[in-house]
């Protein structure tokens, strides 16, 4: 089997003397294929991460990678620019407005050509390629064209949007040209799915029946596939006595709080920061909650940081934090706990095991693997989720407190709610959460995919 995606597991960083290091690449595609592909061997095709000559492949935690080059202007053009500048909000219903640009997408064209090529290259006679994401959307109708051998699955790891939304890109038909090469395409969510097989139908009058497209002699179909995490391992890190002990000296070191509200995100303007902040101001200001006995920790990975909305953002959440600590924070320690790091595994289930609250408030996210990982690291029951009814994780976490991001008094309510639960309450919901999880595991979510990818062919 040979993956393609973006991105390779781990990340090419150049430290201050020159000399470079692989660190674990940020974000859920990652969290969730790392695991899947170490455990059952093969290639890895995706970007180093840094601009410039590529690497030659290499092997690395039971994986072959095989970096595919981007120059300094495809970082500009595709990554920055059509990736994450045009798609990214175009997919999270253009929470902020998309650009679009001729240039970003004549360099989106030539970079997943290049990966096509890439791909062609390393796969064996009749395997399997499985292609990830957004960013590589035209790669599977380019590998078919060069490999007509090949089984071809796509699974996008975010939302896929309706005609009404999809619509407004001007290179639309090529996409779901694109994305028609493969065999089998698959979503977080029906929705996407169906979204999908709708845009077939209407843009390019293809005939469909049910999940399935007839396009070029061949059946395509666009399933849903919500993916997960290795629950078991997360579990088994999250009680291990090191986190536990690490997870009490936190407390230890916040002051011992009565209540810790927890946020884990990548720095994006789609996981409503803002919004979890302003409900926590809100509540100070009401005189609801105080500091430092209520003390709100947000751990913010840095990401796209050269994208325009991405600075401003960041901006934004700095001065908001700023603003509180200045008003509500004491001698005794501030409101606001702010990490703008990337933290290791450990850590974050640490953290996880301390939380009492936490804080999950996307506008728009096609999974959101956080929210399962601090279910998967309760097994103490403890702890209260709350969590977006616009993160996919919704649909399964039933039992979380689900709140409208856009409702700032709804999710002050549901904070609130969360911070006074009843821990029999609280442990109940977590126990039906954990059932679920267990069930619905990375080594179901790639099964299903895989039973349905062979079926197909
Ligand atoms: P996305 O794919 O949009 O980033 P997800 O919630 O699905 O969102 O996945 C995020 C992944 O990144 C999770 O596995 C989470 O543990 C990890 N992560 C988030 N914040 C940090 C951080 N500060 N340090 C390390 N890993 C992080
Ligand atoms: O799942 C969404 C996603 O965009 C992945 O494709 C990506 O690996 C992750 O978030 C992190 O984003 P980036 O690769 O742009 O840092």
């Amino acid at each position: 089997m040979v993956v393609v995606a973006n991105r390779l597991p781990v990340d090419q960083v150049t430290e201050p003397d020159g000399t470079t290091r692989y660190q674990r690449s940020p974000g859920g595609l990652v969290t969730a294929l790392e695991p899947f592909v170490a455990g059952r061997g093969g290639a890895w095709v995706g970007w180093s991460g840094a601009a410039g000559d590529a690497p030659e492949p290499f092997e690395s935690g039971g994986m072959h990678l095989v970096p595919v080059p981007l120059s300094e202007e495809e970082v500009d053009r595709y990554y920055e620019g059509f990736s994450n500048a045009s798609l990214w909000p175009l997919y999270h219903d253009v929470v902020e407005k998309p650009e679009y640009h001729r240039t970003w997408w004549d360099t989106y064209v030539q970079v997943n050509k290049r990966f096509a090529d890439r791909a062609a290259e390393v796969a064996a006679e009749g395997a399997i390629v499985w292609v990830h994401d957004y960013q590589l959307q035209l790669v599977p109708a380019m590998l078919r064209q060069r490999r007509p051998d090949l089984t071809i699955g796509f699974f996008l790891h975010i939302p896929f949007p309706p005609y009404e939304l999809f619509t407004q890109l001007p290179w639309r038909s090529a996409i779901i040209e694109g994305l028609l090469g493969a065999d089998l395409i698959g979503f977080q969510q029906p929705a996407g799915a169906t979204n999908f097989v709708n845009l077939a139908r209407r843009l390019h009058d293809l005939p469909t029946k049910g999940s399935t497209v007839s396009y070029d002699g061949r059946t395509v179909t666009a399933k849903a596939f919500p993916i997960s995490i290795d629950v078991t391992a997360f579990d088994e890190l999250a009680s291990s006595p090191e986190v536990l002990a690490r997870a009490a000296e936190i407390r230890e070191e916040l002051g011992q709080p009565e209540k810790i509200v927890l946020g884990v995100d990548r720095l994006d303007y789609t996981k409503g920061i803002a919004v979890r902040l302003e409900a926590f101001q809100e509540l100070l200001e009401d005189g609801v909650i105080e500091a430092p006995a209520t003390t709100f920790v947000q751990v913010a990975t840095p990401s796209r940081e050269r994208v325009e909305h991405y600075v401003t953002m960041r901006e934004t959440i700095e001065q908001q934090v700023g603003h509180i600590n200045g008003l509500y924070g004491s001698i005794a320690g501030s409101a606001v706990r702010y990490f703008n790091q990337s933290m290791p595994r450990e850590e974050l289930a640490a953290m996880y095991r301390a939380a009492d609250v936490m804080l999950v408030t996307p506008y728009r996210d096609g999974m959101n693997l956080v929210a399962k990982e601090y279910v998967a690291a309760r097994g103490d029951l403890g702890g209260v989720l709350v969590l977006s009814e616009f993160a996919g994780a919704a649909a399964e976490l039933k039992q979380a407190l689900l709140v409208n991001p856009h409702d700032i008094d709804g999710v002050k309510k549901q904070l609130v709610r969360a911070l006074r639960m009843d821990p029999a309450e609280g442990a109940k919901r977590m126990r039906a959460m954990r059932r679920h999880v267990a069930k619905h595991d990375l080594d179901h979510w790639a099964s299903s995919f895989f039973e349905s990818l062979q079926a197909q062919v």
